[in-house]
Formats: C-alpha cells, structure tokens, sequence
C-alpha cells in the first residue's frame, strides 16, 4: 500500500477586533474573531496545534493533557524534548487539574500578576504527562493576557502547552506574521492577534522550594515579586554565569532547562558592545565599517541610549528585520543601567549574540 503524504496547510484565523470603524464594522470584526476561537478550539479539542498570540511573545497550542499534542509541539519547533513547556490556563480553577499544591504566596502573585507575564512552577499532578513537563515533576504555569487567547482556552476546554511559537533557537515571534514565516504548513493553525506588547517571555518563578526563585528574568520583576510576598526572592544562580554552556562546564546548570540551549539567534553574527552610550555608539560604527570593507552586510543596532521595555518590545523583530535583509553581522548596544527589565533583556541580547561581547572605552578603543 502506498503511504499517503498528508502536507498540511496552516490556517489563518483573524481574531483582531481592535481599530477604528464603523459600528457595523466592529460587530463584525467581533463576530469573525469569536468564528476564529470556535475553530481553533475544535482544532485543539482534536488534538491538533494552534499557535496564539499573548502578550509577550505568540506561543505554540496543543492540549497539554494530550501526550500526543505535546509531543506534536516539539516535532513542530524542531525542539529537544528534555525542555519542558509552559501551560496556560484561563480560570485560576483549572490550576486544580495541573497541581495538589499552590502555596500561599503563590496565590498572592497569582491575584497581583494574573493575567499577565509570570510563570509559576509547582509540583505537577500524575495525570500531566512528563511529554508536556519534559520528563520533570514540576509544572510551569501561566495565565496569558490576551482576551481572544483566554476565549480560546475557555471554549476549548484545555489547558494549552505553550512554547513559544517559534522554529527552535531562534528568535521569539511577537507578530502572527512572524509565526507564519516559521511555522507555515508544520501547525494546524495561527490565531492572528495584534502585535505583542511586552515583546520578551514571562518571568519564570520556581515556587517548590522555601523561597521563590527567578529561572528566567522578564517584565515582572523581582522588586515587584518581593513586594508582594512580603518576603525573599532569589535569582538561579546561572542567570549570572555569561558564556556558553559545553560538556566541560562544572558551574551549576540552570534549573529552566531552555536556558541552557542556544537561543534566539539570528542568522548574523552578532556582538554586544557594553560603554558609555557615546563609546558604544562609536565602537558599533567603527566594526560595522570594518566587516563592510572585508564585503559583509553589517548593521549597528543602538539600543544604549532607549528604554530598556522600549527595547524589549522590539528587540526580537529588529534581529528578524536583520534575518530577512541578510544581514551578516550585528553589532548591538548593550541596555545601560541595572534595572530589572534590563537585566532581562540583556539576558536576551547576550544569548542573541552567544556571550560575544566587547567593552568599548570612552575614546573608543575596543578592551576586550
Ligand atoms: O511568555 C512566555 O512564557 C511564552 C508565552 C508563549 O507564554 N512562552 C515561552 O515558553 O516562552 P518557552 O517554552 O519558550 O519557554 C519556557 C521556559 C523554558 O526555559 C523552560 O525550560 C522553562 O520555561 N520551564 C518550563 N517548565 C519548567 C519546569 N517545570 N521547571 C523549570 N523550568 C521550566
Ligand atoms: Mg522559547
């Protein structure tokens, strides 16, 4: 019998009702975008995968209670099966399907934070399969602020596995575009909503132990978290540890398994310049010169002297814009400053570029 090749061909769902118009216009809108939820949720109710938008970045759907769903995400993403994925949720009650135990400052963040861009980890229920986990007995949890994105959650009745929605490694969509370009005919369909507005993914916050621990810094920041619980939040102690892992790294491995694989990368090489912005500046040009000359499509990208949630919306869709204009080498200025958003999307930007960084003194001499 001849095998039968089943191409799939990925769906367009428009679920954008924002904008201006007419009445008429936006009942419509309105209506288009509840016919868009109710197809992808039976899409999900079968099993099959819908990417979505959030807030942060789009993330890939699939039933995560569904081993063969979850398993269908990585296959899509082309991802390592060991790095396991956040479930989303849309009602504080489905956190019962996923886990026995929500400490009590948990609830408080969930109160303060929710929906919104955190992530909490907590011991997992048997009946969430380790293909969603990665073969872990935690479960990462959130739930996303996105109206057309819970509508889903709700109607499908599923709580969603939700990587995010890009091919592995590079970097994060935050346009349903972007999804597109990635994704085409390996999913069954794209939820389209507007642009993503955070840009960077959830701070992710391990609450199985005593005191709450940042895995991944994001928008919500430990100053905020602290407030909060009124008490301690440390950080993985790898977040600080600024090269690439290999096999003879002896330094703690970070307890998120995706912070160890290489990430976000764009097709261009690409270095991070730390300075004065006026240092920076100089230093950027002076290397985009230099590549021109040996023929290679450089560009200096000045994030130094913006605000740092400035660049974390855009940061992901410059490296994209550089991809698609085959650039060849990136040279981008360091966030300046020590503010917690900062430090997340520097966490970003050094993974970006693989930890390739030069510090430019201020009559701009390269020093390292
Ligand atoms: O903003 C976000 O979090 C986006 C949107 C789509 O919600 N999602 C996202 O998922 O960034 P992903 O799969 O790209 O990143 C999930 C991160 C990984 O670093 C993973 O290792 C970590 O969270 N993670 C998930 N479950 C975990 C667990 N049980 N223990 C430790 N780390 C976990
Ligand atoms: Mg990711």
């Amino acid at each position: 019998m001849r095998k039968k090749i089943v191409v799939m061909k990925t769906k367009l769902l428009d679920a954008r009702i924002s904008g201006a118009g007419s009445l008429k216009q936006q009942q419509e809108a309105q209506q288009r975008a509840e016919q868009a939820v109710a197809v992808a949720a039976e899409i999900l109710q079968s099993g099959g995968l819908v990417a979505f938008p959030t807030e942060t970045v789009y993330g890939l759907g699939g039933d995560a209670l569904n081993p063969q769903a979850a398993k269908a995400i990585y296959a899509a993403k082309g991802r390592p099966s060991d790095n396991p994925l956040i479930v989303h949720i849309a009602d504080e009650a489905q956190l019962a399907l996923l886990t026995e135990r929500v400490p009590e400052a948990a609830q408080r963040l969930m109160q303060a934070f929710w929906p919104g861009p955190l992530t909490m980890i907590f011991e997992k229920k048997a009946q969430v399969p380790e293909s969603t986990t990665g073969g872990l007995s935690t479960v990462a949890v959130r739930m996303p602020d996105d109206a057309a994105t819970l509508a889903l959650i709700r109607r499908s009745g599923k709580c969603l596995a939700g990587p995010s929605a890009n091919r592995s490694g590079g970097p994060s969509p935050t346009s349903w575009e972007h999804v597109l370009r990635d994704l085409d005919g390996r999913i069954d369909a794209i939820l389209q909503g507007e642009d993503c507005r955070v840009g960077i993914e959830s701070t992710v916050l391990d609450m199985t132990g005593q005191v709450p621990v940042i895995l991944r810094p994001g928008w919500i920041t430990p100053e905020q978290i602290a407030e909060v619980t009124g008490g301690k939040v440390e950080m993985d102690p790898a977040l600080f540890v600024n090269r690439p892992r290999d096999v003879s790294d002896h330094s703690p491995p970070p307890k998120a398994p995706g912070m160890k694989y290489k990430h976000y990368a764009p097709k261009a090489e690409m270095v991070v310049l730390q300075g004065s912005v006026a240092a920076v500046r100089r230093g950027a040009q002076a290397l985009v010169r230099e590549k021109e000359a040996e023929g290679r499509r450089a560009v200096a990208l000045l994030f130094s002297d913006g605000d740092p949630k400035e660049t974390a919306r855009t940061l992901f869709a410059q490296l994209r814009r550089c991809d698609e204009e085959g650039i060849e080498f990136i040279a981008a200025g360091a966030v300046q400053g020590s503010d917690s958003i900062g430090f997340a999307v520097m966490n970003r930007m050094l993974k970006s570029a693989g930890y390739q960084v030069l510090q430019v003194a201020d009559d701009g001499s390269f020093l390292k």
